[in-house]
């Protein structure tokens, strides 16, 4: 089975206590991370917005209490839309969702004026493929993703921390392996710096930023014409 296929399944089958979980697991922070990265996209006055790697909507939602034009939000996972298209008819409406690839967006070039994506790139088949697709569909680009935190011994107590308490959650998903995939995958994928090279290689904008979020437990990336 492919990455992008056992991602894909994965999605499928804990998206119906992907919310519930993840408020547990980081004892409601992603709510206050996304929040400050949406607060972050806004400053650029976007008006129009592609949320990718959507999940049930969170960004997107988020966007779209800030944005009067077009917002939209994509996921390949048919059931984290499904979940996504529910809370949005409960909010009348206002977020267009739909079903799609981050390794090939079915939008034309620079639609949008911003493109995000909070905690997906990290589970893309390939990552500069992604990044430069995001860069591709929109005039700027944010990312907020896991990575590792800067100070070694702050790096080597946080993971052990979590291998401590994550598997608990596999259990209660009763996908183990998604929480497993979660550590392992947070653990190694490129962050701050590393990233940035990525993320450069792959886009074309004048201004790139890395800003550490909890001294680099997450990060957020940009890269804009505009100065940031
Ligand atoms: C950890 S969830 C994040 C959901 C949401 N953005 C959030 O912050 O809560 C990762 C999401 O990435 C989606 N995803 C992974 N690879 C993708 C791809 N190539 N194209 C579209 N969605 C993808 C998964 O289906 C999943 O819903």
């Amino acid at each position: 089975m492919s990455k992008a296929e056992f991602v894909r399944v994965m999605f499928n089958d804990i998206s119906h206590k992907y919310d519930l979980l993840n408020d547990v697991l980081s004892v409601g922070t992603h709510r206050l991370w996304k929040k400050n990265f949406v607060s972050l996209i806004l400053k650029s006055n976007p008006k129009s917005a592609l949320d990718c790697a959507c999940g049930t909507g969170d960004i997107a939602f988020e966007l779209k209490k800030n944005i009067s034009g077009e917002v939209v939000g994509i996921d390949f996972s048919e059931r984290m839309i499904d979940f996504a298209n529910e809370r949005n008819e409960k909010s009348s409406g206002k977020v267009t969702f739909r079903v799609a690839d981050i390794m090939k967006l079915p939008f034309e070039d620079k639609t949008f004026d911003i493109a995000s994506i909070s905690f997906g790139i990290r589970n893309v088949e390939d990552l500069a493929k992604g990044l430069s697709e995001l860069g591709r569909v929109a005039k700027a680009v944010y990312v907020l993703e896991f990575g590792q935190p800067r100070n070694q011994l702050y790096k080597k107590s946080y993971f052990g921390l979590l291998k401590l308490y994550v598997p608990v959650f596999g259990l209660i998903s009763k996908r183990k392996d998604a929480y497993e995939y979660l550590i392992a995958s947070s653990e190694k994928f490129p962050s701050d710096e590393k990233f940035l090279e990525v993320f450069r290689a792959n886009t074309n904008f004048k201004h790139y930023k890395s800003i550490p979020v909890f001294g680099g437990i997450a990060y957020i990336y940009a890269g804009s014409n505009e100065a940031l």
